[in-house]
C-alpha cells in the first residue's frame, strides 16, 4: 500500500473497537456536505493511537481554497427503472412492515487494511448503489405502499475538517456522491445515514432486516426482528432473483464477453504459465477482470494436472506441464457485480492425447444433453439427470463403473467419478439464489430469464486405485452459462469453443 502523505495525519483509519463505527461527526452536513454553523474539528480516533497534532492554522487554511465539484448534470442509472421494480414487488410482498436492507460494513484483513467492500446484494438489486455502509429503509405509507429511502453517508464536511481529518474523509477514501447526487442516480430520496440507526431503534411497529451484512443496524433493531420473519425477507429476495429481467441479462451476457476475452489472455500466455506456474494463470485472468470489470466473480480454478480432479483447486501454486490437462474455471464479475462461471478444459501443450480426448468427449456429449434439457417448463433437475445419464453410460463403457446403466444412476455409483451437481443458477452471485426453497429451486421449474450453469465433469483422483493408471490424474469439466429463453436457450458463453477439435484450432490460433 503507498504510503499516505497527509503530514500530520495517522496512516490508518478510524474504527472503533469492533471495527463498526466511523469516527463522529460534529455535526450532520447538508445534501452537499456542507454544514451551516461551524462544527468542532473532529476527535480522531486512530486505531494506532497516534494523535495527530493539527495546528489551528492550519486547520484555518484546510477549510478555504476548495472548488465546488457538485454534478448537476447527472442522468440516473440505467437500471432505476427495474431497481423500481424491484422495490414495488418487495411492498407488495410486506405490506405494513418497515423493511431494512443493509448495504454492509468493511470487513478488516488484517490490523488496519480491510478488504476490498462488496456490497451485499439484496442491497445493489433494490438500489443500485455499491457504497459501504449504506442502508434502504422502506417504510409502509399505510395498509399498503412503501416509501423507500436510501441512507448514505454525505459528503465530508471541510469547515471542521472531516473530509481530511477523518478515515472516512473523502481526502482519505475519494470522493463520494453528494446526497442530491445519490437521489438523482439511483431515483430514491436520500438522507444522511448517521441519523438512521436512532431512527430505527426509535420506530414502533413490525420490522425485517437483511440479516448479515451490518451488525450495527442489527443491533438497533434486535428487540424489534425475529429470526424466522428475516429468514421469510431473505428468501424472498433469493427467489426474487431466479428470473432475471433485462439489464441482469445484459449484465450477465456482458461478464461472459469479458470471461471469454480472460480467457483468450490465458492461452496467449501458457508457455509463461509453463516456466513458472498456475499462479501467472489466476493473474492473467485477474488483470482482465479488474480492467473490464469488478473483480473475479469468485477464487479462480486454474488446476493444472492432477489439480483438475480437486473440484475447489484455488491455491493455484502448482506446476503446468506440457502434455497436461489445464482446467480453468474463472469468471469475470461486471462493475454491477454480475459473474459469469465458466470452465474449460485445456491441453496444456494444443494437441489432447487419445485417452484425454476420449474422456473430453464424453464429457462435451454430457454437456450437450445437458444444455438440450435446459428449456421453460422442464424440470430444474432435468438438465442434470441428461448429464449424468451420459457419463454412466461412457464409464460403463469404458469398464470402468459396472452395469446396467439404470443401475448405476439409481445407485448414484456413477458419482465415484462425477462428484458434484451439474450447475446452479447465476448472477449477482455465483451461487445464486442460494437461499431460495426446494420447491422454487431444485425441485422447480425453469422459466424464461433464468440463467444457470452447465458443468459436468469427470475427475479421477491420483489415488484411485480403481481405474486404470494411465486415468489418474486427469480431470476435465465444461461449464457453461445458460440462460432460458422462451423457446429454449441461449448460451451466453458460446464465444469459448467446447468441441475438442474447436478448442484445439482455437489455441493454435491464438498462440500463432
Ligand atoms: N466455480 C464454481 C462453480 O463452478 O460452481
Ligand atoms: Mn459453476
Ligand atoms: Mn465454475
Amino acid at each position: 500500500m503507498a504510503e499516505r502523505q497527509a503530514q500530520d495525519t495517522a496512516h490508518t483509519t478510524p474504527k472503533d473497537a469492533d471495527g463498526g463505527e466511523a469516527a463522529p461527526a460534529a455535526e450532520a452536513p447538508d445534501a452537499q456536505g456542507t454544514t451551516e454553523a461551524a462544527p468542532e474539528r473532529p476527535v480522531e480516533q486512530r486505531k494506532n493511537g497516534v494523535t495527530p497534532q493539527v495546528s489551528d492554522e492550519l486547520a484555518e487554511n484546510m477549510k478555504h481554497g476548495w472548488a465546488d465539484t457538485e454534478r448537476r448534470d447527472l442522468t440516473p442509472l440505467p437500471q432505476v427503472e427495474h431497481t423500481a421494480r424491484r422495490r414495488a414487488a418487495l411492498s407488495a410482498r410486506f405490506p405494513g412492515e418497515r423493511l431494512v436492507i443493509p448495504a454492509g460494513r468493511l470487513k478488516t484483513r488484517s490490523n488496519d487494511t480491510d478488504y476490498p467492500f462488496r456490497a451485499g446484494v439484496e442491497y445493489v438489486y433494490l438500489t443500485g448503489d455499491q457504497t459501504e455502509d449504506g442502508v434502504l429503509v422502506l417504510e409502509p405509507t399505510g395498509a399498503e405502499g412503501h416509501e423507500a429511502t436510501l441512507y448514505l453517508l454525505p459528503r465530508s464536511n471541510r469547515e471542521n475538517g472531516e473530509f481530511w481529518l477523518s478515515g472516512q474523509g473523502e481526502l482519505w477514501v475519494g470522493r463520494r456522491n453528494s446526497l442530491t447526487e445519490a437521489a438523482r442516480l439511483y431515483g430514491l430520496e436520500v438522507k444522511d445515514v448517521r441519523t438512521v440507526a436512532d431512527l430505527l431503534r426509535g420506530a414502533s411497529g413490525p420490522v425485517r432486516v437483511v440479516r448479515g451484512h451490518d451488525a450495527t443496524i442489527e443491533a438497533a433493531l434486535t428487540d424489534k426482528v425475529t429470526a424466522e420473519r428475516d429468514e421469510e425477507l431473505r428468501v424472498f429476495l433469493s427467489e426474487m432473483r431466479l428470473v432475471k429481467d433485462e439489464f441482469e441479462i445484459e449484465q450477465l451476457s456482458r461478464a461472459c464477453a469479458a470471461t471469454a476475452r480472460g480467457f483468450e489472455d490465458v492461452v496467449r500466455v501458457l508457455d509463461k504459465a509453463v516456466a513458472t506456474s498456475e499462479r501467472y494463470i489466476e493473474g492473467t485472468f485477474f488483470l482482465r477482470a479488474r480492467v473490464e470489470g469488478n473483480d473475479v466473480g469468485y477464487g479462480s480454478i486454474c488446476a493444472a494436472g492432477p489439480h483438475a480432479t480437486t473440484l475447489h483447486w484455488v491455491r493455484n501454486d502448482g506446476p503446468v506441464r506440457p502434455g497436461e490437462l489445464l482446467l480453468l474455471d474463472a469468471g469475470v464479475e461486471t462493475t454491477e457485480l454480475y459473474t459469469a462461471d465458466v470452465t474449460r478444459t485445456l491441453p496444456i501443450d494444443g494437441r489432447f492425447t487419445a485417452l484425454q480426448r476420449r474422456i473430453y468427449d464424453a464429457v462435451f456429449e454430457a454437456q450437450e444433453a445437458g444444455i438440450a434439457a435446459v428449456k421453460p417448463g422442464a424440470k430444474y433437475r432435468d438438465f442434470h439427470q441428461a448429464a449424468q445419464r451420459v457419463l454412466a453410460e461412457r464409464l460403463v463403457e469404458w469398464g470402468l463403473l459396472e452395469g446396467p446403466v439404470e443401475r448405476a444412476l439409481e445407485l448414484g455409483l456413477q458419482r465415484r467419478w462425477t462428484l458434484h451437481g451439474t450447475g446452479h443458477m447465476l448472477g449477482l452471485d455465483v451461487h445464486d439464489c442460494a437461499a431460495a426453497r426446494r420447491e422454487t429451486y431444485v425441485e422447480g421449474t425453469l422459466e424464461p430469464g433464468m440463467c444457470l450453469t452447465v458443468e459436468p465433469g469427470l475427475y479421477f483422483q491420483p489415488d484411485d486405485l480403481t481405474v486404470p493408471e494411465e486415468y489418474r490424474g486427469i480431470g476435465v469439466r465444461i461449464e457453461d452459462d445458460i440462460l432460458v429463453t422462451e423457446d429454449g436457450n441461449r448460451n451466453l458463453s458460446a464465444a469459448l469453443p467446447r468441441r475438442s477439435d474447436e478448442v484445439e484450432a482455437w489455441m493454435a490460433a491464438l498462440r500463432g
